[in-house]
Protein backbone atom coordinates (compact mmCIF):
# COMPACT_ATOMS: atom_id res chain seq x y z
CA UNK A 1 0.00 0.00 0.00
CA UNK A 2 1.22 3.88 -0.98
CA UNK A 3 0.70 6.28 1.46
CA UNK A 4 -1.61 8.82 -0.34
CA UNK A 5 -0.62 12.30 -1.50
CA UNK A 6 -2.67 14.85 -2.87
CA UNK A 7 -1.61 17.36 -5.54
CA UNK A 8 0.04 20.56 -4.15
CA UNK A 9 -0.74 22.43 -2.07
CA UNK A 10 -3.37 20.22 -0.92
CA UNK A 11 -0.42 18.27 0.54
CA UNK A 12 2.32 20.09 1.81
CA UNK A 13 4.81 17.31 3.20
CA UNK A 14 6.78 20.60 5.11
CA UNK A 15 3.96 20.91 7.23
CA UNK A 16 5.22 18.14 9.08
CA UNK A 17 8.50 18.69 9.40
CA UNK A 18 8.19 22.43 10.42
CA UNK A 19 8.90 21.92 14.46
CA UNK A 20 10.56 19.05 16.33
CA UNK A 21 6.98 18.86 18.25
CA UNK A 22 5.29 17.39 14.69
CA UNK A 23 8.61 15.99 13.93
CA UNK A 24 8.58 13.89 17.05
CA UNK A 25 4.52 13.15 16.07
CA UNK A 26 4.75 11.52 13.25
CA UNK A 27 8.46 9.99 13.62
CA UNK A 28 8.26 6.54 12.15
CA UNK A 29 11.41 4.99 14.62
CA UNK A 30 13.35 5.38 16.95
CA UNK A 31 16.68 4.19 18.90
CA UNK A 32 17.16 3.16 22.58
CA UNK A 33 19.53 1.87 24.74
CA UNK A 34 17.68 -1.84 24.40
CA UNK A 35 18.00 -1.83 21.21
CA UNK A 36 21.88 -2.47 21.72
CA UNK A 37 24.31 -5.48 21.84
CA UNK A 38 28.06 -3.94 23.38
CA UNK A 39 30.63 -6.20 21.69
CA UNK A 40 33.69 -6.15 24.72
CA UNK A 41 37.33 -8.06 23.95
CA UNK A 42 38.46 -9.47 27.04
CA UNK A 43 42.24 -10.96 27.63
CA UNK A 44 43.85 -12.39 30.85
CA UNK A 45 45.50 -10.17 33.41
CA UNK A 46 44.05 -7.72 35.86
CA UNK A 47 43.24 -3.92 35.60
CA UNK A 48 44.43 -4.53 32.16
CA UNK A 49 42.73 -1.97 29.46
CA UNK A 50 45.09 -1.78 26.31
CA UNK A 51 43.90 0.28 23.64
CA UNK A 52 43.31 -1.31 19.94
CA UNK A 53 44.54 1.13 17.64
CA UNK A 54 42.34 0.46 14.57
CA UNK A 55 39.69 0.91 16.75
CA UNK A 56 39.62 4.25 18.50
CA UNK A 57 38.39 4.07 22.40
CA UNK A 58 38.23 0.35 21.81
CA UNK A 59 40.36 -1.62 24.25
CA UNK A 60 40.46 -5.19 25.29
CA UNK A 61 39.79 -5.47 28.96
CA UNK A 62 40.63 -8.04 31.73
CA UNK A 63 38.29 -10.27 33.23
CA UNK A 64 37.97 -7.88 36.46
CA UNK A 65 37.35 -5.23 33.97
CA UNK A 66 35.29 -6.67 31.51
CA UNK A 67 32.92 -7.08 34.74
CA UNK A 68 32.90 -3.26 35.31
CA UNK A 69 31.75 -2.83 32.01
CA UNK A 70 28.88 -5.42 32.44
CA UNK A 71 28.32 -3.23 35.32
CA UNK A 72 28.20 0.18 33.13
CA UNK A 73 25.91 -1.35 30.79
CA UNK A 74 23.40 -1.96 33.17
CA UNK A 75 23.12 1.58 34.46
CA UNK A 76 22.92 2.56 30.71
CA UNK A 77 20.11 0.28 30.18
CA UNK A 78 21.93 -1.70 27.88
CA UNK A 79 20.46 -5.38 27.91
CA UNK A 80 23.43 -7.42 26.38
CA UNK A 81 27.36 -7.69 26.41
CA UNK A 82 29.08 -9.88 23.49
CA UNK A 83 32.17 -11.18 24.51
CA UNK A 84 35.35 -11.56 22.14
CA UNK A 85 38.40 -13.25 23.20
CA UNK A 86 41.91 -12.36 22.70
CA UNK A 87 44.01 -15.34 23.26
CA UNK A 88 47.64 -15.73 23.96
CA UNK A 89 49.22 -17.05 20.69
CA UNK A 90 50.77 -19.78 22.72
CA UNK A 91 47.20 -21.27 23.52
CA UNK A 92 46.52 -21.71 19.34
CA UNK A 93 46.59 -25.26 18.25
CA UNK A 94 45.73 -26.90 14.93
CA UNK A 95 43.40 -28.66 16.98
CA UNK A 96 41.69 -25.67 18.65
CA UNK A 97 40.66 -27.36 22.15
CA UNK A 98 40.98 -23.62 24.27
CA UNK A 99 37.70 -23.15 22.51
CA UNK A 100 36.22 -25.60 24.85
CA UNK A 101 38.22 -25.39 27.99
CA UNK A 102 35.60 -24.51 30.70
CA UNK A 103 38.39 -22.10 31.99
CA UNK A 104 38.90 -20.17 29.03
CA UNK A 105 39.49 -16.43 29.22
CA UNK A 106 35.44 -16.64 27.88
CA UNK A 107 34.14 -18.72 30.15
CA UNK A 108 35.90 -17.10 33.02
CA UNK A 109 34.26 -13.68 32.29
CA UNK A 110 31.00 -15.18 31.32
CA UNK A 111 30.77 -16.60 35.15
CA UNK A 112 32.62 -13.57 36.90
CA UNK A 113 29.94 -11.54 34.71
CA UNK A 114 27.09 -13.60 35.71
CA UNK A 115 27.80 -13.49 39.14
CA UNK A 116 28.51 -9.82 39.63
CA UNK A 117 26.02 -8.39 37.11
CA UNK A 118 23.21 -11.28 36.83
CA UNK A 119 20.89 -9.47 34.66
CA UNK A 120 22.86 -8.20 32.22
CA UNK A 121 22.59 -10.71 29.07
CA UNK A 122 26.01 -12.25 27.95
CA UNK A 123 26.76 -13.20 24.74
CA UNK A 124 29.39 -15.44 23.26
CA UNK A 125 30.96 -16.04 19.88
CA UNK A 126 30.99 -19.38 18.81
CA UNK A 127 33.74 -19.74 16.10
CA UNK A 128 37.66 -21.46 16.23
CA UNK A 129 39.24 -18.54 14.67
CA UNK A 130 40.34 -17.24 18.31
CA UNK A 131 41.69 -20.48 19.17
CA UNK A 132 43.06 -21.91 15.76
CA UNK A 133 46.82 -21.70 14.94
CA UNK A 134 45.44 -21.40 11.42
CA UNK A 135 43.37 -18.32 11.71
CA UNK A 136 39.95 -19.92 10.52
CA UNK A 137 36.63 -20.40 12.05
CA UNK A 138 37.20 -23.92 11.74
CA UNK A 139 39.25 -26.99 11.57
CA UNK A 140 41.81 -26.97 8.44
CA UNK A 141 42.83 -29.91 6.66
CA UNK A 142 45.10 -30.15 4.06
CA UNK A 143 44.15 -26.53 3.28
CA UNK A 144 40.44 -27.05 3.36
CA UNK A 145 38.13 -26.51 6.62
CA UNK A 146 36.52 -29.07 7.46
CA UNK A 147 32.37 -28.89 7.90
CA UNK A 148 31.58 -31.63 10.08
CA UNK A 149 34.38 -32.13 11.98
CA UNK A 150 34.37 -28.06 12.91
CA UNK A 151 30.67 -28.51 14.04
CA UNK A 152 31.48 -31.52 16.52
CA UNK A 153 34.21 -28.88 18.18
CA UNK A 154 31.91 -25.64 17.96
CA UNK A 155 29.03 -28.09 19.82
CA UNK A 156 31.34 -28.30 22.57
CA UNK A 157 32.00 -25.04 22.66
CA UNK A 158 28.57 -24.13 23.21
CA UNK A 159 28.39 -26.58 25.70
CA UNK A 160 31.18 -24.96 27.22
CA UNK A 161 29.21 -21.39 27.32
CA UNK A 162 25.98 -22.51 28.37
CA UNK A 163 27.82 -24.62 31.13
CA UNK A 164 29.62 -21.08 32.61
CA UNK A 165 25.82 -19.03 32.14
CA UNK A 166 25.96 -17.58 28.40
CA UNK A 167 22.38 -16.48 27.88
CA UNK A 168 23.24 -15.93 24.21
CA UNK A 169 25.06 -18.36 21.82
CA UNK A 170 26.02 -16.25 18.83
CA UNK A 171 27.72 -19.00 16.15
CA UNK A 172 29.82 -16.63 14.01
CA UNK A 173 31.86 -19.56 11.98
CA UNK A 174 29.26 -20.42 8.98
CA UNK A 175 29.92 -23.92 8.88
CA UNK A 176 26.78 -26.24 7.81
CA UNK A 177 24.39 -27.74 10.11
CA UNK A 178 25.70 -26.17 13.36
CA UNK A 179 22.73 -24.68 14.62
CA UNK A 180 20.51 -27.87 14.77
CA UNK A 181 23.71 -30.34 16.57
CA UNK A 182 24.00 -27.23 19.17
CA UNK A 183 20.45 -27.14 19.92
CA UNK A 184 20.09 -31.36 20.01
CA UNK A 185 23.33 -30.59 22.73
CA UNK A 186 21.88 -28.25 24.99
CA UNK A 187 18.21 -29.60 24.93
CA UNK A 188 20.04 -32.88 25.89
CA UNK A 189 22.44 -31.48 28.28
CA UNK A 190 19.07 -29.49 29.86
CA UNK A 191 20.03 -25.86 28.56
CA UNK A 192 16.59 -25.80 26.81
CA UNK A 193 16.50 -21.98 27.86
CA UNK A 194 19.78 -20.56 26.48
CA UNK A 195 18.94 -18.63 23.26
CA UNK A 196 20.95 -18.94 19.80
CA UNK A 197 21.32 -15.53 18.08
CA UNK A 198 23.06 -16.80 14.48
CA UNK A 199 25.29 -15.01 12.43
CA UNK A 200 23.21 -16.53 9.28
CA UNK A 201 24.13 -14.18 7.00
CA UNK A 202 26.95 -13.46 7.45
CA UNK A 203 29.37 -12.06 4.55
CA UNK A 204 33.22 -12.48 3.75
CA UNK A 205 34.02 -8.69 4.20
CA UNK A 206 36.71 -6.83 4.06
CA UNK A 207 35.18 -4.78 7.01
CA UNK A 208 36.40 -6.94 9.79
CA UNK A 209 39.92 -6.01 9.75
CA UNK A 210 40.51 -4.44 13.10
CA UNK A 211 38.32 -6.76 14.80
CA UNK A 212 41.10 -9.22 13.71
CA UNK A 213 43.91 -7.16 14.79
CA UNK A 214 41.61 -6.80 18.35
CA UNK A 215 41.40 -10.35 18.87
CA UNK A 216 45.15 -10.98 17.37
CA UNK A 217 43.60 -13.24 14.50
CA UNK A 218 45.22 -11.38 11.77
CA UNK A 219 48.58 -12.35 12.01
CA UNK A 220 47.41 -16.43 12.00
CA UNK A 221 45.21 -16.11 8.77
CA UNK A 222 46.31 -17.80 6.01
CA UNK A 223 44.27 -17.36 3.29
CA UNK A 224 40.47 -15.56 3.31
CA UNK A 225 36.92 -17.00 4.73
CA UNK A 226 35.61 -17.37 1.27
CA UNK A 227 34.52 -21.09 1.06
CA UNK A 228 32.13 -20.73 4.21
CA UNK A 229 31.34 -16.60 4.56
CA UNK A 230 28.64 -15.86 2.17
CA UNK A 231 29.66 -13.56 -1.23
CA UNK A 232 28.66 -10.20 -1.21
CA UNK A 233 27.26 -10.27 -4.67
CA UNK A 234 24.26 -12.05 -2.94
CA UNK A 235 20.69 -11.63 -1.45
CA UNK A 236 18.73 -14.77 -2.33
CA UNK A 237 21.22 -16.75 -0.30
CA UNK A 238 20.76 -14.89 2.63
CA UNK A 239 17.02 -15.53 2.77
CA UNK A 240 17.82 -19.10 2.24
CA UNK A 241 20.42 -19.44 5.33
CA UNK A 242 18.15 -17.48 7.79
CA UNK A 243 15.26 -20.10 6.60
CA UNK A 244 17.83 -22.70 7.35
CA UNK A 245 19.18 -21.46 10.75
CA UNK A 246 15.28 -20.68 11.73
CA UNK A 247 14.11 -24.54 10.97
CA UNK A 248 17.02 -25.60 13.15
CA UNK A 249 16.40 -23.79 16.21
CA UNK A 250 17.65 -20.52 16.00
CA UNK A 251 15.69 -17.99 17.95
CA UNK A 252 17.03 -14.96 16.85
CA UNK A 253 19.28 -14.25 13.52
CA UNK A 254 21.63 -11.90 12.78
CA UNK A 255 23.09 -10.22 8.86
CA UNK A 256 26.17 -9.44 9.25
CA UNK A 257 28.55 -6.33 8.12
CA UNK A 258 25.50 -3.67 8.89
CA UNK A 259 25.53 -0.43 6.98
CA UNK A 260 26.25 -1.82 3.45
CA UNK A 261 23.89 -4.79 3.92
CA UNK A 262 20.98 -3.19 5.35
CA UNK A 263 19.43 -4.42 2.28
CA UNK A 264 19.66 -7.85 3.33
CA UNK A 265 18.26 -6.30 7.03
CA UNK A 266 14.96 -5.21 5.51
CA UNK A 267 14.04 -8.57 2.78
CA UNK A 268 15.06 -10.65 5.81
CA UNK A 269 12.55 -8.98 8.41
CA UNK A 270 9.92 -8.90 5.64
CA UNK A 271 10.21 -12.43 4.75
CA UNK A 272 10.18 -14.23 8.02
CA UNK A 273 9.36 -11.28 10.96
CA UNK A 274 11.62 -12.75 13.28
CA UNK A 275 13.75 -11.44 16.02
CA UNK A 276 16.66 -9.55 13.57
CA UNK A 277 19.95 -8.30 14.17
CA UNK A 278 22.72 -6.66 12.26
CA UNK A 279 25.77 -6.14 13.58
CA UNK A 280 28.07 -2.83 12.65
CA UNK A 281 31.24 -4.17 12.79
CA UNK A 282 34.80 -3.08 13.01
CA UNK A 283 35.92 -1.75 9.66
CA UNK A 284 32.13 0.33 10.33
CA UNK A 285 33.39 1.67 13.14
CA UNK A 286 37.05 2.26 12.48
CA UNK A 287 35.24 4.23 9.34
CA UNK A 288 33.46 6.57 10.93
CA UNK A 289 35.80 7.28 14.06
CA UNK A 290 38.43 8.14 11.75
CA UNK A 291 36.40 10.67 9.80
CA UNK A 292 35.60 11.94 13.15
CA UNK A 293 38.82 11.98 14.11
CA UNK A 294 39.82 14.16 11.23
CA UNK A 295 37.48 16.35 12.24
CA UNK A 296 35.56 15.62 8.85
CA UNK A 297 32.21 14.54 10.24
CA UNK A 298 30.33 15.32 13.63
CA UNK A 299 30.89 12.13 15.69
CA UNK A 300 27.59 12.27 17.96
CA UNK A 301 25.60 12.40 14.91
CA UNK A 302 26.66 10.10 12.25
CA UNK A 303 27.00 7.69 15.40
CA UNK A 304 23.13 8.22 16.22
CA UNK A 305 22.46 8.60 12.47
CA UNK A 306 23.96 5.41 11.29
CA UNK A 307 22.79 3.10 14.19
CA UNK A 308 18.85 4.88 13.71
CA UNK A 309 18.81 3.69 9.94
CA UNK A 310 19.26 0.16 11.47
CA UNK A 311 15.86 0.45 12.94
CA UNK A 312 14.54 2.05 10.04
CA UNK A 313 15.93 -1.08 7.43
CA UNK A 314 13.69 -3.68 10.26
CA UNK A 315 16.31 -4.68 13.05
CA UNK A 316 15.15 -5.19 16.66
CA UNK A 317 18.87 -4.37 17.58
CA UNK A 318 22.40 -3.63 16.75
CA UNK A 319 25.75 -5.13 18.26
CA UNK A 320 27.50 -1.77 18.17
CA UNK A 321 31.56 -0.73 19.77
CA UNK A 322 29.31 2.59 19.75
CA UNK A 323 26.50 0.73 22.73
CA UNK A 324 27.80 2.65 25.74
CA UNK A 325 28.16 6.17 23.69
CA UNK A 326 24.94 6.15 22.49
CA UNK A 327 23.32 5.01 25.99
CA UNK A 328 25.14 8.16 27.55
CA UNK A 329 24.25 10.24 24.27
CA UNK A 330 20.43 8.95 24.83
CA UNK A 331 20.22 9.37 28.62
CA UNK A 332 21.25 13.17 28.14
CA UNK A 333 18.75 13.86 25.66
C1 LIG B 1 34.93 -14.43 13.84
C2 LIG B 1 34.22 -13.14 13.93
C3 LIG B 1 34.55 -12.03 13.16
C4 LIG B 1 33.76 -10.98 13.62
C5 LIG B 1 32.93 -11.47 14.63
N1 LIG B 1 33.22 -12.84 14.81
C6 LIG B 1 35.61 -11.86 12.15
C7 LIG B 1 35.72 -12.78 11.00
O1 LIG B 1 34.78 -13.47 10.63
O2 LIG B 1 36.81 -12.83 10.46
C8 LIG B 1 33.86 -9.60 13.09
C9 LIG B 1 33.34 -8.50 13.94
C10 LIG B 1 33.83 -7.15 13.57
O3 LIG B 1 34.51 -6.95 12.54
O4 LIG B 1 33.52 -6.23 14.33
N2 LIG B 1 34.27 -15.57 13.96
Amino acid sequence: MRPTVAPFPSHRLRRLRKSEALRGLTRENTLTAEDLIWPIFIREGEGVVEPVPSMPGVSRLSVDRAVEAAREAQELGIPAICLFPYTDPSLKTETCEEAWNPDNISNRTIRAIKQAVPDIAVMTDIALDPYNANGHDGIVRDGVIVNDETVEALVRMALAQAEAGADILGPSDMMDGRIGAMRRALEAAGHCNVAILSYSAKYASAFYGPFRDAVGASGALTGDKKTYQMDPANSDEALRLIERDLMEGADMVMVKPGMPYLDICRRVKDEFAVPTYAYQVSGEYAMLQSAVANGWLDGEKVMMESLLAFKRAGCDGILTYFAPAVARNLKKG
